[in-house]
């Protein structure tokens, strides 16, 4: 029986960075399922494709192919063949899958995708339907979170420390909105799964929470 880890929370909890080392920590694999909806997202930008336009995104989902492989245990997202993995992390890209992945025909296309990831081997699964739609078995879920003002701190750090000029408001409102959208969509909005365990990052360092979670996945082993 494969030992799957589920972690789903809101948008700039620290999902990816702490999900990836508790990962390396078990020697499991690390699948980053916000990736593939943002791949889907760059699909239908490509493809001059609205948001709001359902009908065109219902008939695209049919003839795209999104597929992961691992380089030197680096998720690598490929889309229709073609490694997209450098153009993910923009809040374009974000704000796209965001609004994408409220269909219920992108949803089906990943959820299977994910699905049969989890079945062939260990792993440690970050997003905002793990526990609830894609792996409702998994022995440990984890409902990560932190309050909206320190999350937008951290992203506040990152991009002043990289140079880059930011305001602090204004990424506030959109961590605001994105979770919104999240939380309100028809299809597997995010929720904490009933049988998930809490952890709130707001007054935790990255290692206090990786150890936690180490613990919890140790003591259900
Ligand atoms: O985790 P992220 O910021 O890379 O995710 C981007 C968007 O993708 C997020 O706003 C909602 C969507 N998403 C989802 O609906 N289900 C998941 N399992 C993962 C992400």
């Amino acid at each position: 029986m494969r030992f799957n880890l589920a972690i789903d929370g809101p948008a700039g909890a620290g999902k990816s960075t702490i999900a990836k080392r508790v990962a390396k920590e078990l020697s499991f694999v690390y699948v980053d399922t916000g990736a593939m909806y943002r791949a889907m997202g760059i699909y239908f930008s490509d493809l001059g494709i609205a948001p709001e336009e359902q009908e065109k995104i219902e008939a695209a989902c049919k003839d795209v192919k999104i597929s992961i492989s691992y380089e030197n245990g680096e998720q690598q997202v490929y889309l229709n063949g073609v490694n997209v993995t450098g153009r993910l992390r923009t809040e374009e890209a974000g704000k796209m899958a965001s609004a994408t992945s409220a269909y219920l025909e992108v949803r089906k296309k990943l959820v299977e995708l994910q699905q049969e990831m989890a079945e062939n081997t260990d792993l440690v699964m970050d997003g905002r339907d793990i526990g609830t739609a894609v792996l409702p078995n998994a022995p440990l879920k984890v409902y990560l979170t932190a309050s909206a003002h320190v999350r937008a701190l951290r992203r506040w750090k990152e991009l002043t420390e990289k140079g880059q000029t930011a305001d602090l408001a204004k990424i506030e409102e959109d961590i605001n909105e994105r979770d919104y959208q999240d939380m309100h969509r028809e299809h597997s909005p995010l929720v904490q799964a009933e049988d998930a365990v809490l952890v709130d990052s707001s007054e935790m360092t990255i290692d206090e929470v990786v150890e936690k979670i180490l613990s919890l996945a140790r003591e259900r082993m």
